[in-house]
């Protein structure tokens, strides 16, 4: 068969089975949106701050587009950078309690640079079972004995470091804070204290946690009172920061060590001075304005409580990823074209994304909606289907 059939074929079995995603149109990132010919309200995506088409964000990267030009015209480590990206990374060192910190061009890259750079084969990787998908492939790529354990589950994971971490070279623990399809938190308290116990290191991946948590907004080690424990931080511009970037942060002799050996840095152009420029004007805007992180709380108690009184049994976390678990792919596919139909973008989320039967849809939210936007969402949702 020729390889194109054989793609089409692939193709069409996912189809089948109501997996095949496809790419849709969308005008712009904002509370209401244009969606395939509709007008939606935009309860999908990760623009918590709402920062993703804020104005003080665009003009300072029409500013650094005026000053700098749009690129960075290579690898850093040939060209060297500019003073922005040097200033970004001492002033999100200090946001995040780090010594250090250093940009890469995306969140999935920084995860990548992390893993591969400190761990090697003979070295032993812990993955929560829901860590994110860039986690994994970073843990893979690093050539480590990577182990994964339930979700949660501290018991199991102390067990694989007792079974596989004793004749490793270094261990590693490895956790989203903020688990990206079920908004559920990672105990960090507790991991650190692993982390002592076992002379580990322990990554923290605060992608949906940076700017949404914590007093100051930096994220789940400071909400959970552990700021300055972890040892290596990830965190990402492309959430509630409105943008797109990752950051490192972490002793300086780690982040000497990624500029050293991490392939995803080393052989990728540097961030371009806008997407920098960017990065640093929504960090004003989680300093200057906290009332969003508060705004986007109260949204999230309303939708979670609103639910939980239709009765979905929908977690009590303390973030904007509301799971509301269908299970069937088919089903849940049929619930998201429906809330499409009354006006709501809300996404189906399927497998491989999430475990085979745990098909949900995912609602986010974002802190310029109203009251009346989340409790209508609540209205058109209904209560869950009894099962047959
Ligand atoms: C937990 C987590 N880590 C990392 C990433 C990757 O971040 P980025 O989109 O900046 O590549 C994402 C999202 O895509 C994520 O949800």
């Amino acid at each position: 068969m020729h390889w194109l059939d054989q793609l089409r074929d692939e193709l069409n079995h996912r189809q089948q089975q109501t997996l095949r995603r496809s790419l849709r149109p969308l005008d712009r990132c904002a509370r209401i949106v244009r969606h395939g010919g509709s007008v939606l309200l935009n309860l999908a995506g990760n623009d918590y701050l709402a920062l993703a088409s804020h104005p003080h964000l665009r003009d300072a990267v029409i500013e650094a587009a005026q000053r700098y030009g749009v690129g960075s015209g290579a690898s850093r480590l040939v060209t060297g950078h500019l003073d922005i990206h040097a200033a970004l990374e001492q002033r999100f060192a200090a946001f995040k309690h780090a010594g250090a910190a250093l940009l890469t061009p995306t969140g999935y890259m920084a995860n990548l640079a992390v893993l591969t750079a400190l761990a090697a084969p003979g070295d032993l990787i812990c993955l929560d079972k829901l860590n994110h998908a860039s986690l994994i492939d970073a843990a893979r790529a690093a050539g480590a004995d990577v182990r994964v354990y339930p979700h949660g589950n501290l018991d199991k994971l102390v067990r694989l470091l007792e079974r596989h971490g004793r004749a490793a070279r270094r261990r590693f623990i490895v956790t989203d804070a903020v688990f990206s399809m079920d908004g559920d938190l990672a105990d960090l308290p507790a991991l650190c204290e692993l982390r002592d116990d076992f002379d580990a290191v322990l990554v923290v991946d605060e992608a949906h946690a940076t700017g949404v948590l914590g007093d100051s907004g930096a994220g789940l080690a400071e909400h959970q009172g552990v700021a300055g424990r972890v040892d290596v931080t990830v965190s990402t511009a492309s959430k509630a920061l409105g943008s797109l970037g990752g950051v490192v942060t972490a002793d300086p002799v780690v982040i000497d060590t990624l500029v050293n050996h991490a392939r995803s840095f080393i052989y990728t152009t540097a961030v371009p001075p806008t997407q920098v420029a960017a990065l640093d004007a929504a960090l004003d805007i989680v300093r200057d304005e906290p009332h969003r992180r508060v705004r986007l709380a109260a949204l999230t108690r309303r939708l979670r409580v609103g639910l939980q009184q239709r009765g979905w049994p929908v977690p009590d976390d303390p973030t904007p990823i509301v799971p509301l678990v269908v299970g069937d792919a088919a089903a849940t596919v049929q619930l998201s074209e429906r809330l499409q139909a009354s006006g709501y973008l809300v996404p189906a989320i399927r497998p491989p994304t999430v475990a085979p039967g745990a098909s949900r849809l995912r609602i986010t939210l974002r802190c310029d909606l109203t009251d009346e936007d989340v409790d209508r969402l609540v209205d058109a949702i209904g209560a869950p289907a009894k099962p047959k």
